[in-house]
């Protein structure tokens, strides 16, 4: 089975080499636990490691708020951009759905037509830079556009195949509404390949920082939760520590 390395210490462990490739991940977690973070850096390290351009659809933040955090832990996504290794999809204009909504040079519509062109503008803009690395942040701007069940399960359906015919390895960014180890599951985890999840749990008198892979469809995985810390270099996960 092909695979493709994160490039996040320790994660790639956890996966038992990395990703496999083509696959579409669900990363969930609470606000802050570092979603974004983990995202930039599987993009940089795609680029910057392994030769694989990248794509990264953002539906909550601006363009300039990306690159402004990436900064932080030096990477350098204009320089990427630049040299035509990433492409950042503005698609926070979701978020403000009204009659006619302009989305990367296309106008939308009403709510399906939004997907639609949401659709269109990552598979071109994977095209142009050839991206083997996909993240879309910020699931939930688009699942709060589909109140009825129904209609949310088959617009991310239609979404994540959509990704999986690119053969990219992707990533999807998606708040975790309860927390804890008797949590609500959400229904988008029944809806992709892979789900890892990342929370913060009270151990005795600590907050500690988890990471734990819910599932990985059709692969062996290491199912334990482990540590994670994110620091000035980014995400690093202890594979070989125990949590509990
Ligand atoms: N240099 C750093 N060292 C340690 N922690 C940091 C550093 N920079 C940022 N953080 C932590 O990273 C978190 C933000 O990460 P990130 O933006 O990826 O979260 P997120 O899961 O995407 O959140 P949201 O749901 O709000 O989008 C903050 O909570 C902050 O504590
Ligand atoms: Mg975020």
């Amino acid at each position: 089975m092909l695979k493709t390395s994160t490039g996040v210490p320790g994660l790639d462990d956890m996966f038992m080499g990395g990703i496999p490739t083509g696959r579409v991940v669900l990363l969930m977690g609470g606000p802050g636990s570092g979603k974004t973070i983990l995202s930039a850096q599987y993009l940089i390290n795609g680029i910057q490691k392994y030769k694989e351009n990248g794509v990264f659809v953002t539906l909550e933040e601006s363009p300039s708020h990306i690159r402004e955090e990436a900064s932080l832990f030096k990477w350098d996504f204009q320089k990427m951009e630049d040299s035509g290794k990433l492409k950042i999809v503005d698609a926070s204009p979701i978020r403000r759905n009204t009659d006619d909504q302009k989305l990367d040079k296309l106008l939308i519509g009403g709510r399906e037509f939004s997907m639609v062109g949401l659709i269109d503008a990552i598979q071109r803009n994977m095209k142009e830079v050839g991206a083997k690395r996909l993240v879309v942040d910020g699931m939930a701007a688009l699942i709060f556009q589909f109140p009825e069940e129904n209609k949310r399960r088959t617009a991310i359906l239609d979404l994540i195949d959509a990704l999986i015919s690119t053969e990219a390895t992707c990533l999807m960014t998606l708040e975790l509404k309860s927390a804890g180890l008797d949590r609500i599951l959400q229904p988008e985890e029944y809806l992709t390949d892979g789900v890892i999840l990342m929370q913060t749990y009270k151990i005795g008198k600590v907050f500690s920082r988890i990471i734990q892979i819910e599932k990985m469809r059709r692969c062996e995985i290491d199912h334990q939760p482990r540590p994670y810390r994110i620091t000035n270099d980014g995400i690093e996960v202890f594979p070989k520590e125990a949590v509990f």
